[in-house]
């Protein structure tokens, strides 16, 4: 069976982008990573693309005001590059709902906060000036309304006292940078099936992801 060609959209760092790229460099991961495409000419993350040989799009969301026909030239690129799923790594654009509709169940995002908490910006912040012990990141598919979807898969973290927004944020997106991987290759081996927005497993034996894979035990090692 051929690899799930996947496409990535990114805004700025791509560190989720870059945890995807080196699962998928792994030659028994399910997926590749085929296109990434920026809304931000200047975003770091499709330096990486470049630098593992994957083609980029570069667009500028400035220069088109209707967001319709921009999601539209995103979408041909897609189709172009035969994507068969879309990961929106850090992408902070709100998708038209026709994108959301025509990438129905194909398109999943990671969200650094335990969903359905904490959905929008500033979730650490959030977090911590609400006293929460707890918090962590959630893959999930897309939705119309922003940050909501089926949940794929979670991780938690503890809240530190110590903790500040940046402590915290790191803690999640090392964890971000795990989860993301192992929810893409369940899902590019088929492994969950999704039916009236109810997600199944399909032969995993632990439901939430762990590190089962050579790529992701890879990946935590070099932690
Ligand atoms: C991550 O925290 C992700 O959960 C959120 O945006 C951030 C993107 O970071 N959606 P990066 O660009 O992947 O480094």
């Amino acid at each position: 069976m051929g690899k799930l060609r996947v496409g990535v959209l990114i805004s700025g760092r791509g560190s989720n982008l870059g945890a995807l790229l080196s699962a998928a460099a792994h030659p028994d991961y399910p997926a590749e990573i085929a296109l990434v495409i920026s809304n931000r000419p200047e975003a770091e993350g499709l330096r990486r693309a470049e630098a593992d040989g994957v083609k980029t799009v570069a667009l500028d969301h400035k220069l088109t005001k209707d967001r319709g026909h921009f999601d539209q030239v995103m979408d041909g690129h897609l189709r172009a590059a035969e994507i068969e799923l879309v990961c929106l790594a850090g992408y902070m654009r709100v998708l038209s709902p026709d994108f959301v509709k025509s990438w129905h169940n194909r398109m999943i995002n990671i969200h650094p906060s335990l969903l359905p908490s904490y959905p929008g910006l500033d979730t650490h912040k959030r977090v911590l000036a609400e006293g929460g012990r707890i918090s962590g990141c959630t893959v999930h598919f897309v939705r119309d309304d922003v940050d909501t979807g089926p949940i794929i898969a979670q991780a938690a973290v503890p809240v530190l006292s110590s903790d500040t927004e940046a402590t915290l944020a790191a803690r999640i997106l090392r964890a971000e940078h795990l989860l993301y991987p192992c929810s893409l290759e369940l899902l590019a081996a088929g492994k969950i099936s999704i039916t009236d927005d109810k997600i199944s497993y399909v032969g995993v034996e632990r439901e939430q992801p762990a590190l089962f894979s050579p790529a992701t035990v890879k990946l935590a090692s070099a932690q």
